[in-house]
């Protein structure tokens, strides 16, 4: 299976990282972003908002309240946390399964808490905290697409 790691040092190097993977990532499927509070999901978020040219990381901000954040152009991008949610039954009437289905990219914070409503082929980013503010971040699955040519 595909997967990629970076290490970073602070924010500005997370969304340089989101970059290089906005190259790998195909423009509709989910992308569950995995790791503590304040690991770095939303900042990984704004840097591949900005790399897909869908809006400045700096207008980025955490969907912790509304709960759905959604972009439009270039790609349809919807950036979703779930960490406010308890109930199952919330799902529903979020109305996930239809985003799911839609021809989009869905990236998503603390979906493991629901993970049996997960597509099964979605791409698994995690952010795990080093000594201070250094960040490692995977990127794994079948679905991130595999770059050859120079970049
Ligand atoms: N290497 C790094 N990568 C990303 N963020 C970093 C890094 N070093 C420090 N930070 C800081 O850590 C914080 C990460 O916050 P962010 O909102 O992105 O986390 P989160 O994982 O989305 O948290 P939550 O689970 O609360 O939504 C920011 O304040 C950011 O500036
Ligand atoms: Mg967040």
């Amino acid at each position: 299976m595909p997967s990629y790691t970076w290490t970073t040092a602070n924010a500005a190097e997370t969304r340089a990282a989101a970059a290089e993977l906005a190259r790998r990532l195909p423009r509709r499927g989910v992308v569950q972003l995995t790791g503590n509070l304040g690991a770095g999901k939303t900042t990984l978020v704004a840097g591949l908002v900005e790399a897909l040219g869908v809006a400045p990381a700096a207008a980025v901000t955490s969907p912790t309240f509304s709960l759905i954040h959604e972009y439009g152009e270039p790609v349809r991008v919807y950036h979703i946390d779930l960490y406010r949610l308890d109930e199952e039954r919330e799902i529903f009437t979020l109305g996930l399964e239809e985003i799911f289905e839609a021809n989009a990219l869905v990236l998503m914070e603390w979906g493991e808490k629901f993970s049996r409503f997960m597509p099964g082929d979605r791409i698994v980013i995690t952010i795990e905290h080093g000594s201070g503010d250094e960040r490692r971040i995977t990127a794994t699955g079948d679905r991130l697409l595999i770059r050859t040519s120079p970049e």
